[in-house]
């Protein structure tokens, strides 16, 4: 089987915004406790944070990090994490049924964050809470001096704000089993008047409202029309949530399923410019996928946590090698959408549903989705350019043409390099796959990878890493043309020098 690539420098899709790789933590499992910040590990620093895992979260890149939830959030007090630590409250963490001690607060958690180069997205309570309460944790964090809440600030320990500047106005307030659930008016007009709110405190501030929890919700659609109608001149991106599953084995529409999400982007896309014609808005709205990634594997095991632990082991799902190419078939969704799609995060970052898995007092290991995350955010920077892909297709249960090849290619005017991300979703077939350009001049390939050869179930754990990178040597560059082999199953990365 052949496939080709053809770019041209003059037909680009968009700069990358770099927060397309953000990924979030969540009080949830133990994503915080016993995943980040456990004080007794022989690496933790002083403030309990692990090094060993900050190490490991550096590699991955990720510009932004949502915080503190998720499901969690709707029913947080922000105030109970702040101040001393003794004094800080237990309580129940309704969303997850577990024990919060609230030992990680803003405070920690922006301290970490800037530790791993990272800028906090902060969520706000909207689900048990309201206008005031979002509004003083942004006067808290992000008002220089003067008042009761930055004086707090400072007396909790930090003298300069700590200027937040990305804020998530609730979660998945779409669904039922959201602590504080609401219709897509009562959500709407609370979101219009909290963005209202807050941006008289701090104007410099860009807000996200919550979209659907996932395109198949019932009220998809009009919930988006709905709430965008009430707060289109107040927030900045509209959210966008899902995840992907291999229940039923079936790989060919699993790995189909990166259609499902460039579809559900485009339908997003058109109502939130339905609205913008509606209202007469020159504001463009763009996309926050502020939940993205597989998860399924934990589903079953989940139901059988007692309730009320601190950090129990929820939602760790442990990936095999077909869910890398999965990640990597959505991360180039993404990039193909990469106008519109400003914000996205891998969701989550450690132990729950994550790319970093920890072991309590002991090692921290990478998962088999790391890797393409890894790559992807790392080398993924520039302009994205239009694909014009030749490639055969197949038929799955859920669309009628599937390209056996995913790719897209960004070119990294500062690097001066540019890079082919491809996945070859074919169970036994490999594919001669060439890329043409136009208006770049390729010099060399200065690295090529593949994650290949696997068998798809495949796994990683702890002290052993099964499933990694390996060097691709049969990557040619002649008469201005790349030439390779993509095995069956493969993830492949080409990394070109240009002139
Ligand atoms: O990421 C796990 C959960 O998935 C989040 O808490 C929630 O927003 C979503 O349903």
């Amino acid at each position: 089987m052949k496939a080709n690539l053809s770019v041209s420098r003059h037909d680009t899709i968009s700069v990358v915004d770099k927060r397309l790789y953000g990924s979030f933590i969540e009080h949830l499992g133990r994503a915080v406790y016993d995943g980040i910040y456990e004080p007794e590990h022989q690496n933790a620093n002083n403030d309990g944070f692990r090094v060993d895992v900050e190490e490991v979260v550096k590699e991955l890149n990720v510009p932004i990090i949502r915080y503190p939830g998720g499901n969690f959030v709707s029913g947080y007090k922000w105030e109970d994490g702040i101040g001393p630590k003794e004094a800080r409250p237990k309580k129940l963490d309704l969303a997850w049924r577990s024990m919060e001690t609230n030992q990680v607060g803003i405070h920690e958690f922006a301290k970490w964050a800037q530790g791993v180069n990272a800028e906090v997205n902060m969520a706000v309570n909207l689900g048990t809470r309201g206008i005031q309460e979002a509004v003083e944790c942004l006067e808290y964090c992000n008002f220089e001096g003067g008042t009761y809440w930055s004086e707090l600030r400072k007396k909790n320990g930090e003298e300069k704000p700590f200027n937040i500047k990305t804020w998530s106005l609730g979660n998945e307030m779409d669904g039922p089993w959201q602590i504080g659930h609401k219709t897509a008016d009562e959500y709407g007009r609370l979101a219009a008047e909290t963005a209202k709110a807050m941006k008289l405190v701090d104007d410099s501030i860009e807000l996200v409202v919550c979209g659907s929890s996932t395109s198949t919700m019932p009220t998809f659609g009009d919930w988006e029309r709905i709430v965008l109608e009430h707060t289109y001149d107040y927030v900045d991106y509209l959210s966008l949530h899902c995840y992907y599953g291999n229940k039923e084995d079936d790989l060919g529409n699993y790995l189909s399923q990166s259609l499902d999400m460039d579809r559900f982007i485009k339908t997003v896309v058109s109502i939130c410019d339905y609205v913008k014609v509606k209202k007469g808005s020159k504001k463009q709205i763009n996309l926050s996928f502020d939940e993205w990634n597989v998860w399924y594997h934990s589903n079953d095991q989940d139901k059988e946590q007692a309730p009320w632990q601190v950090a129990p082991p929820l939602l760790e799902d442990i990936y095999n090698f077909e869910d890398a190419l999965m990640v990597g078939c959505l991360l180039i969704t993404l990039l193909k959408n990469a106008d519109r799609v400003k914000i996205a995060c891998l969701a989550q970052l450690v132990n729950v549903i994550a790319p970093i898995m920890t072991e309590k007092n002991g090692d921290t290991w990478k998962q088999t989705i790391f890797y393409p995350f890894m790559q992807v955010s790392n080398y993924g920077r520039g302009t994205v350019l239009t694909p014009h892909l030749t490639s055969e297709s197949y038929k799955t249960k859920d669309f009628d043409e599937v390209p056996y090849i995913e790719t897209i290619a960004i070119h990294n005017e500062e690097k001066e390099e540019l890079v082919i991300f491809a996945v070859n979703r074919s169970e036994d077939t490999s594919i001669a796959f060439t890329f043409e350009e136009d208006g770049f001049e390729m010099e060399s390939i200065s690295e090529a990878t593949e994650l290949a050869g696997y068998d798809k179930k495949d796994t990683n754990e702890s002290n052993h890493e099964l499933v990694t990178l390996s060097i691709k040597t049969d990557v040619v560059l002649e008469n201005d043309i790349i030439s390779t082999i993509m095995k069956p199953l493969s993830w492949n990365v080409i990394r070109i020098k240009t002139k």
